[in-house]
């Protein structure tokens, strides 16, 4: 990380675990073991139905809640969905867009990540978009490639002012929930090549401002030596962010 460039952030994404009530415990324990520096900054994405008692288990904490997942409409006959505006209305800061669970599981293209990325800036919400590839792809040596494409493809008709909005998490898939977590060199080589991609859609010093986090398996042993790393500004973290000594754990380690 940079932290005279850009902003470290720390982000849980706490998929489908925690109702309300553990929610609103996880936070409160939480809480006491991340006060004091703020080096860098918290966020915790969690299931729609938790966001209220997130919200207000973290009112007056530095911990910011972001959402999973928003839809690109904002309104109308979508059964199920939720859109930016009842997102910022609940008191949501942040939104992941573009995860690989989605795309694995629920039919999300570059293309709807692309339009949910400019409906959740328009409405005024921070992104988190999720890039990676999957094993076969980095077996084939076309990792970079396809970090570039659905970098390119999220990013299609977002201005220069927008970015500042953005942050991007390389998430490769084999390293999700698999404990197989990307060795430093590879996180930082990911990062890396999205930073370029961003680099030449707005040039050098917007790239260099970007938040580029690293996710999948990070958790409270690996974090320093990943944070260490000049293009990795932060995590997404699944598994470790659900239990609070070990998020607290990670975000120590990015305020060194
Ligand atoms: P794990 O940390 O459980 O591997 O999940 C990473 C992830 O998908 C965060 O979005």
């Amino acid at each position: 990380m940079n932290r005279r460039k850009r902003r470290t952030v720390i982000a849980g994404n706490w998929k489908m675990n925690m109702t309300p009530v553990e929610a609103t415990a996880m936070i409160k324990e939480l809480r006491p073991m991340i006060k004091g520096r703020r080096a860098c900054d918290v966020v915790l994405c969690v299931p729609a139905i938790d966001i209220p008692a997130a919200v207000a288990a973290a009112k007056g904490s530095r911990i910011k809640i972001g959402a999973e997942n928003v839809h690109f409409e904002e309104k109308g006959a979508f059964t199920g969905e939720i859109s930016a505006k009842m997102l910022l209305s609940c008191g949501v800061e942040y939104v992941i867009i573009g995860h690989s669970e989605r795309r694995q599981y629920f039919g999300e293209t570059d293309a709807t990540v692309n339009k949910r990325v400019l409906a959740a800036l328009s409405a005024g919400l921070k992104v988190i978009l999720c890039v990676g590839e999957v094993l076969e792809q980095r077996d084939l040596g076309i990792t970079n490639e396809i970090l570039a494409m659905q970098t390119k493809i999220a990013l299609q008709g977002v201005s220069a002012e927008q970015l500042k909005n953005v942050i991007i998490a390389y998430e490769p898939v084999w390293a999700i929930g698999t404990g197989r977590v990307a060795t430093p060199e590879q996180a930082d080589e990911g990062n890396g090549v999205v930073r370029k991609t961003v680099e030449a859609l707005y040039g050098h010093d917007a790239a260099e401002a970007l938040t580029v986090q690293y996710g999948g398996s990070m958790n409270e042993k690996n974090a320093a030596d990943l944070l260490a790393k000049y293009n990795v500004d932060g995590g997404l973290i699944g598994g470790a962010s659900l239990v609070a000594s070990k998020f607290a754990a990670i975000v120590a380690a990015a305020e060194k």
